[in-house]
């Protein structure tokens, strides 16, 4: 009896090793202590010993059971808390707990900027062109009323091609290849990069954008001009802002003019932004100049228009109050994640 005992405990202690779960464990219950384990048949065997046999035999028999108890209860507790910890990570989720973020990417501040722009011209009945960032001395030059021993060409100081082209100044030769390549009636926006040698600093870049505008038809004048700024102005800064004409001086436009509108930023009171003018000024523009037709071969007779141009860095700048136009081409992201 006591040898086979034993057996039972070793043989209980080898397989307990192999329990993995509570599966495994009920079986391992059920073969050693259930209703037809070997132990159960040796108690009832008790009775057939001999009375000083029985109590040692007896004592042997709950104590194996008590063994392979005990090793039940402990195996248990672990398999349950584990079971336990499973389900806390399976199920417990704080649904109150920020998502993962995934970041999509998006466009660059001066891109919305100059497709906002577009898109309230394009509202008002203008198309949208586009036109090479290198051009001839004749787009960016000669046809602009801009002659070589123009002095105005010194505001215009650009990069050359060895073979003579230039990276554009400005946006202003699109109006001439619009011009060339179809008859009036034109009314067209131009976004795109210009470049000027210029030195970098707050308000200085050697790359720039610009958005171009243009309107040919017969009847066009000064009011067409400046009904059509003073609409973009009111959609672009909002409907509070009032617009002035400063006249000055553009060889492509006569008359010409500089347009500023009331202070974003202190509403026309005057602050150190608008220099406490309670004005800032957002764009050139005036009306064709007749000498500028006679390029194109239109007749200044009978065609009269008017051409803007504005730097869509500094309409940025005052939408968003963003003091240096160095932070538009730094690739910080902690400033373009902003828009
Ligand atoms: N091209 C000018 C510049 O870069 C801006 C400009 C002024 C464009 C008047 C125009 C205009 O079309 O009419 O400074």
């Amino acid at each position: 009896m006591k040898e086979r005992i034993e057996r039972i405990i070793n043989s209980a202690n080898e397989e307990s090793v192999n329990i993995s779960d509570l599966k495994s464990l009920e079986e391992f219950r059920i073969k050693y202590l259930g209703k037809k384990a070997e132990l159960s048949s040796l108690l009832k065997d008790l009775g057939s010993l001999t009375p000083e046999e029985k109590p040692s035999a007896g004592k042997l028999l709950n104590e194996a059971k008590n063994l392979i108890q005990n090793k039940i209860d402990a195996l248990r507790k672990r398999f349950e808390n584990s079971e336990k910890d499973d389900f806390i990570k399976r199920e417990l989720i704080d649904l109150t707990l920020p998502g993962t973020k995934f970041s999509s990417g998006h466009f660059h501040l001066l891109t919305t900027t100059m497709d906002n722009i577009c898109e309230i011209f394009v509202r008002l009945g203008f198309e949208v062109k586009t036109g090479p960032e290198l051009e001839t001395d004749f787009y960016n030059f000669e046809a602009l009323n801009i002659p070589s021993d123009h002095p105005a060409r010194e505001d215009f100081d650009s990069f050359y091609t060895e073979s003579g082209n230039l990276l554009r100044t400005h946006t202003s030769p699109v109006q001439i290849r619009s011009m060339l390549s179809e008859p009036p009636p034109i009314a067209m926006v131009c976004p795109g990069k210009c470049y000027r040698r210029d030195a970098i600093d707050a308000t200085h870049y050697p790359m720039f954008h610009q958005v171009e505008g243009l309107m040919v038809d017969e009847n066009i004048s000064l009011g067409d001009l400046k009904g059509i700024l003073e609409s973009f102005c009111r959609h672009m800064f909002g409907s509070h802002i009032n617009i002035r004409f400063r006249p000055s001086f553009f060889p492509f436009t006569e008359p010409s003019a500089e347009i500023d509108i009331s202070c974003v930023f202190c509403g026309g009171k005057g602050c150190n932004v608008c220099k406490n003018t309670g004005w800032v000024e957002i764009l050139g523009a005036g009306m064709v100049d007749p000498e500028v037709f006679k390029a194109v071969n239109y007749d200044s007779e009978r065609w009269t228009g008017f051409a803007f141009g504005m730097g869509v860095e500094r309409v940025a700048m005052l939408k968003f109050d963003i003091n240096d136009i160095r932070l538009f081409f730094d690739n910080e992201l902690d400033f373009l994640e902003q828009f």
